[in-house]
């Protein structure tokens, strides 16, 4: 076996995909449910399936075994997948590296660096020269251990150090370059650190490896404010939520998140016990990043600063959230303060009440139209109207579009059919583009299929029972049942990706979703049942086949013709 088979056989997809998406059993079955991490969804089509270790999903179509589940998720290499898997499993790796290509090899220098410029930095802080960083932080209120448990750092004025730790490890002059940690000095001459006297952020990966940083100046005046890493092998900031891997298991159990602007204020809202609480890294919220919240709880709660930059980041996202059919609510704090330093100066009590009160999206937009607009006129409640339209017409739920639609037609005092009218028009637009057209297999399919492929008993038992069935022919699946035959009869060594590799692609997705639709397993006794009732209705049909081909004989004097075809139809009704 070489490594990657034994890499996939120690580890369950179940599991490894578990820790991404809230997976539902099927039944008894071994097939497992949940909102596809790959494409934007309501209700559940991805499918992981325990026994033969694949996902697969019907809406967008991605399927694959677990490697190519972790290559998509993390945006790795299939020989990073692999290694990373192993780690995560503790399976020892093969010495020679033998499964890495140029890519993975630069890309795990840049990982390797940013740990090590990750570890630098937090000595700095520690040390005489991180006396300001540290004083900063105080005033801030953020304690040792806190600064600890984030892993914030300090990096030194003279843009030297980073430089020169990163040359003693050897590393690659191609990943130097490469790393966004330096930059080269126009005369070419050398290297000096990007960051230079900034109070230190890591930002990690969803599984919690550090692949950026947020640098906050220490010096009044001195921009940008926050320095971030640059797009690199390792980071896309539109991709990563700051936190994410620490607030993960805490979203899940609180089914929700809580989305704040800046890393201070996860810290201060993180420190106030609040742990299900992420930020986007100095952009505005992408779908991918709602996308990864999603994975996680269906609910979040947009807690943005009391400025207008920050009001209107909270408006875009909204209708964004949205669109990705997110249940979602808006805390606004009193007294113009962020949720930092609400947490400070209210404590976290009052902060945490006042997510638990926080309003649904749409009164917030509805106050936010009231203050555009003047709905005392009927030019203004008309801009109003376009103003909220958009926003309603994103909520993928028409129970509650309906409720909202009633809602706004009170606030602005038109006829409820009015709005209502407006949302049919989008509803039915958003109807005809989303509904798949489907096929409903045979019961033999859905319940013969995996019994097959499971057991290796009821193949020996009913393969040449169904070998001899003609009308299976007739079911779209054949192609599947032909070759689960031909491998039965040569005895050959059965698994499902071998029998799956016998396939073409469009019937390699069909049987992925008969193995995944799976709702209860037939026992080898309801397979034979099965398979005499298909015998029988075929008896029935060669039956009256043959009842047919003698009333035309006859109707046709061909007398000698009908004499034969009743004998046969003797013989047949005996058997
Ligand atoms: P804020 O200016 O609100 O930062 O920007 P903050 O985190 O509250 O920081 P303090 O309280 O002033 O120390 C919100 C977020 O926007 C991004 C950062 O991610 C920041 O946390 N940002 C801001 C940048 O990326 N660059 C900037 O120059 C400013
Ligand atoms: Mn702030």
């Amino acid at each position: 076996m070489d490594f990657a088979q034994h890499v996939k056989s120690s580890v369950d997809i179940v599991r490894v995909v578990g820790e991404y998406v809230r997976l539902k059993r099927v039944g008894n079955s071994s097939a497992y449910v949940g909102l596809c991490p790959f494409h934007t969804e309501k209700t559940p089509s991805f499918r992981v399936h325990g026994d033969h270790q694949f996902y697969k999903c019907f809406g967008c179509g991605e399927g694959g075994d677990v490697f190519k589940f972790v290559m998509r998720m993390e945006g790795l290499s299939f020989p990073e997948a692999l290694r990373r898997l192993a780690e995560q499993h503790g399976i020892p790796l093969p010495k020679r590296s033998e499964y890495a290509d140029e890519e993975t090899k630069l890309r795990s220098a840049v990982y390797r660096m940013h740990e090590i410029a990750a570890d630098l930095f937090q000595r700095n802080l520690a040390s005489p020269a991180g006396a300001e960083a540290r004083a900063y932080l105080e005033r801030r209120g953020v304690g040792e251990d806190l600064a600890r448990e984030f892993g914030l750092g300090y990096a030194e004025r003279g843009g030297q150090s980073l430089v020169r730790a990163l040359e003693r490890e050897g590393l690659p002059r191609d990943a130097l370059a490469q790393s966004g940690l330096l930059l080269e000095r126009q005369d070419g001459s050398g290297w000096y650190d990007r960051f230079r006297h900034r109070l230190m952020f890591p930002i990690h990966s969803e599984s919690g490896k550090v692949i950026g940083f947020g640098g906050r100046t220490l010096a009044a005046g001195d921009e940008p404010k926050y320095l971030n890493s640059p797009k690199t092998a390792i980071y896309e900031k539109s991709q990563v939520l700051f936190n994410l891997h620490r607030a993960k298991e805490a979203v899940r159990k609180q089914g929700r998140a809580v989305l704040v602007e800046g890393y201070m204020d996860v810290l201060g809202v993180w420190a106030a016990g609040v742990r299900e609480v992420v930020a986007s890294c100095g952009t505005a919220l992408t779908a991918a990043q709602i996308q990864a919240l999603k994975r996680h709880a269906g609910r979040i709660v947009v807690n943005f600063d009391p400025d207008t930059a920050g009001a209107d980041a909270a408006e875009r996202s909204i209708q964004l959230l949205l669109e990705e059919g997110m249940d979602t609510r808006l805390v606004e704090l009193d007294a113009d303060l962020d949720p930092d330093e609400y947490c400070r100066q209210r404590g976290a009590e009052a902060y945490r009440k006042r997510l638990e009160g926080a309003r649904d999206y749409f009164l917030w937009l509805c106050d936010r139209a009231r203050a555009r607009f003047d709905v005392r006129t009927p030019e203004g409640t008309a801009q109003a109207f376009q103003f909220l339209l958009p926003a309603i017409q994103r909520v993928p739920d028409e129970i509650k579009r309906a409720a909202i639609a009633a809602e706004v037609a009170s606030y602005l005092g038109v006829t409820p059919g009015l709005v209502l009218e407006n949302f049919r028009r989008a509803a039915a637009r958003r109807g005809a583009a989303l509904r798949p057209v489907e096929e409903t297999p045979h019961f033999t399919e859905r319940h013969l299929l995996p019994l097959l492929i499971r057991d290796a008993e009821a193949r020996r038992q009913l393969a040449p029972a169904l070998a001899g069935l003609p009308s299976l022919r007739r079911f779209a699946s054949w192609p599947v049942f032909e070759q689960i035959l031909a491998l039965a009869e040569a005895d050959a060594a059965f698994d499902y990706g071998a029998l799956r590799a016998r396939l073409k692609e469009s019937d390699q997705t069909r049987l992925d979703r008969l193995i995944l639709a799976e709702e209860a397993e037939v026992s080898l006794e309801q397979a034979w049942e099965c398979v005499r009732a298909l015998e029988r209705r075929e008896r029935e049909s060669e039956v009256a086949e043959l009842k047919q081909r003698i009333r035309e004989a006859a109707a046709g004097g061909r007398l000698e013709e009908a004499m034969e075809l009743t004998h046969q139809l003797g013989r047949l009704q005996s058997r």
